[in-house]
């Protein structure tokens, strides 16, 4: 044993002096040979013409290396003083490879844009690394008076304008991609960028790209088999296989539901004996939703000219649109002569992610051959995970069409929707992307895998229902209300320990939220549900694990006592109302009376007659 140790020992120094000398002499091999390209770039004209004589050139340079031993010192030197070169030579090199003229042309030419885009690799993975260690809002806003120049005549260099994001954007900014960042969804990942830019790149026009197409009919795919969607209904209630369709924002998926359902009631007025009878008018037409649907849906009734009927639910905790309920609003307007067209079942509904009685709309819309259209905006992304495919899954088959956001729960920050329906649907055939691009969607799902969006989407629901039940250990300070499985926590803040409060609690919950925002230390969402004022919480950010939530928790919890302190001290940031744009409304409706009327369209096809 004891011979040995040392004879280790000895083996060990001599295996290591041997690597040093390895690793040496690659270092001072690297540093020749990105000298000598450097120089090459450095003088292009003289590079094009010389070229051939390159060749001759390369028997120098494989010398080199052959006697590392003799000539590390020379080299070493010489790589020295070409370290030292770049710092200081190429900027006014490199402008001068170009002519003015050159530059007015293309003022980023190939050459910059190598040069900027590995500044914004270095950026991004700085801002991804780093972004968590400021405040989630701007804590105070840094002096920006620099940035208030005249327009730039000429170009800049990147590295300036980068100077500006790092000292006064960046530190102005909300960080959506940050740890305390728990007002909506904004999945964001640094495949969802290699995606984004490659299809800004590429530019388009989707309608007259071939591929486009495939890519999008491939998507659907993917997802559809990825989700397990099963067959679905056609309008005449046979099962039809599912065909997937992107829309690139909700409310065109809800116009094509209403156009093709309204074709679809056509038709079957046109081989009914009725036919005689005047055409319905649009207006006649009633869709049905929950009083928690998305605003895209109140558009498209404009939009469509048909009109919508929120059924009230606020008589449930639970706020989902029941059965009972529809029936009293169909009756009502059976009574007025008009006709119902499509029930909009939600599955994760827009402010506090309920769940319909899906079951028991499937039973109406079959009696009465109501197309049936289920919202699975938030919670559809699910379905990826075998064990999250609730009886609402097997529900599917008896819709008529159900659509999916990718954004709500994907580690992707897009728009995209994916639509099943037993038909294609169409907006007004032709379609309208927004700057929005498949290719993007498509490499995020390439790069990913399924494994891993399930990954994404398990861990993002999981931590947000933990968070939501964390809030349910703390009754004394948090009034929870609207429970549901999609890791949405919907809140009110009712102090019990103190006594003799004045405010009610709406009041105390809106300050609260303000003096979150104020302190910077955590942002949610605050918005209005049947004379409720509610704090809303997800987890959003895409690094977030169990001790991370935690961490929000206990933030939320000291911000308590500190918050009341506050109100002791009468501080001013506490009576002070926030600033409008930290009071987003996620998705839910403003509107809360159902009785939505549409001016009569009788005047406009008149007008068109
Ligand atoms: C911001 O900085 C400029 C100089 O850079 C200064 O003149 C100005 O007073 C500053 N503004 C504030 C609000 O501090
Ligand atoms: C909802 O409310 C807004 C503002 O009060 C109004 O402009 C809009 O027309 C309403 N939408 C519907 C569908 O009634
Ligand atoms: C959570 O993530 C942080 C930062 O990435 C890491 O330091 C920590 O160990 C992780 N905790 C758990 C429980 O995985």
């Amino acid at each position: 044993m004891g011979a040995e140790v040392p004879a280790l020992i000895a083996c060990l120094a001599i295996s290591l002096c041997f690597n040093i000398g390895f690793i040496v002499y690659l270092f001072v091999k690297h540093k020749t040979r990105n000298s000598s390209e450097y120089k090459k770039v450095e003088n292009p004209d003289v590079e094009s013409f010389q070229r051939p004589a390159n060749p001759q050139r390369s028997p120098e340079k494989e010398k080199e290396p052959k006697e590392p031993a003799l000539k590390s010192d020379i080299n070493e030197k010489r790589s020295a003083e070409q370290i030292l070169k770049p710092e200081h030579g190429p900027p006014v090199k490199e402008v001068q490879q170009r002519s003015d003229r050159q530059r007015l042309q293309e003022p980023v030419g190939r050459d910059e844009f190598v040069k900027c885009m590995n500044l914004v690799v270095q950026f991004i993975n700085e801002y991804f690394d780093e972004s968590h260690k400021q405040p989630v809002i701007p804590e105070h806003d840094v002096n920006s008076t620099r940035i208030h120049v005249k327009e730039p005549e000429k170009p800049e260099e990147f590295g300036e304008i980068l100077k500006d994001l790092k000292e006064i954007v960046v530190p102005n900014i909300c960080h959506t991609h940050h740890p305390r960042y728990h007002a909506k969804f904004a999945g964001k990942s640094l495949a969802d960028i290699v995606g984004s830019t490659i299809s800004a790149a590429l530019g388009h026009d989707v309608n007259s790209s071939p591929i486009i197409d495939s890519i999008e009919r491939i998507i659907c795919k993917w997802l559809s088999s990825a989700m397990g969607i099963p067959q679905i209904k056609s309008h005449l209630n046979e099962p039809r296989d599912p065909i997937g369709t992107l829309f690139y924002t909700p409310r065109d998926i809800y116009i094509a539901v209403i156009r093709h359902a309204i074709e679809k009631a056509e038709k079957t007025n046109e081989n009914s004996p009725k036919s005689e009878k005047e055409k319905p008018k649009f207006s006649d037409y009633v869709v049905y939703c929950s009083d928690d649907s998305q605003v895209p849906l109140e558009e498209a009734c404009h939009n469509t000219k048909v009109r919508l009927r929120k059924v009230i639910t606020y008589d449930k905790e639970s706020s989902a649109m029941t059965a009972a309920n529809l029936l009293k609003q169909m009756v009502k307007d059976k009574e007025r002569g008009l006709i119902p067209l499509v029930i909009i079942a939600n599955y994760g509904s827009a402010n506090v992610a309920a769940n319909d009685e899906i079951w028991e709309l499937v039973k109406i819309s079959r009696k009465k051959n109501i197309w049936l259209h289920l919202d699975a905006t938030y919670a559809g992304c699910q379905w990826l995970d075998t064990n999250s495919r609730s009886n609402v899954h097997s529900l599917i088959t008896e819709v008529h069409s159900v659509h999916i956001v990718c954004s709500s729960l994907f580690p992707y920050s897009g728009r995209i929707s994916v639509v099943w329906s037993c038909e294609k649907l169409d907006v007004d055939g032709n379609k309208i992307h927004y700057g929005e691009h498949p290719i993007r969607l498509w490499i995020l799902i390439r790069l990913y895998g399924v494994r891993s969006i399930r990954e994404a989407v398990k861990r993002k629901v999981i931590l947000g229902n933990a968070f939501s039940e964390r809030l349910t250990h703390h009754p004394e300070f948090f009034e929870m209300s609207h429970p549901n499985e999609h890791g949405i926590a919907v809140f009110q803040y009712n102090n019990k320990n103190v006594k003799d409060r004045k405010e009610d609690i709406n009041k105390m919950t809106s300050m609260f939220h303000n003096y979150l925002i104020l302190s910077s230390t955590l942002k949610f969402s605050l918005f209005s549900y049947h004379g409720k004022v509610l704090i809303k919480a997800v987890i959003n950010y895409g690094r977030c694990n169990l001790s991370i939530m935690e961490e929000s928790v206990s933030t939320l919890l000291n911000s308590v006592e500190e918050f009341e302190e506050a109100l002791k001290k009468k501080k001013k940031s506490v009576s002070e109302t926030p600033r409008a744009e930290f009071c987003e409304l996620i998705g839910g409706s403003p509107n809360e009376t159902t009785d939505v009327t549409q001016p009569d369209d009788i005047d406009e096809k008149k007008k068109k007659k």
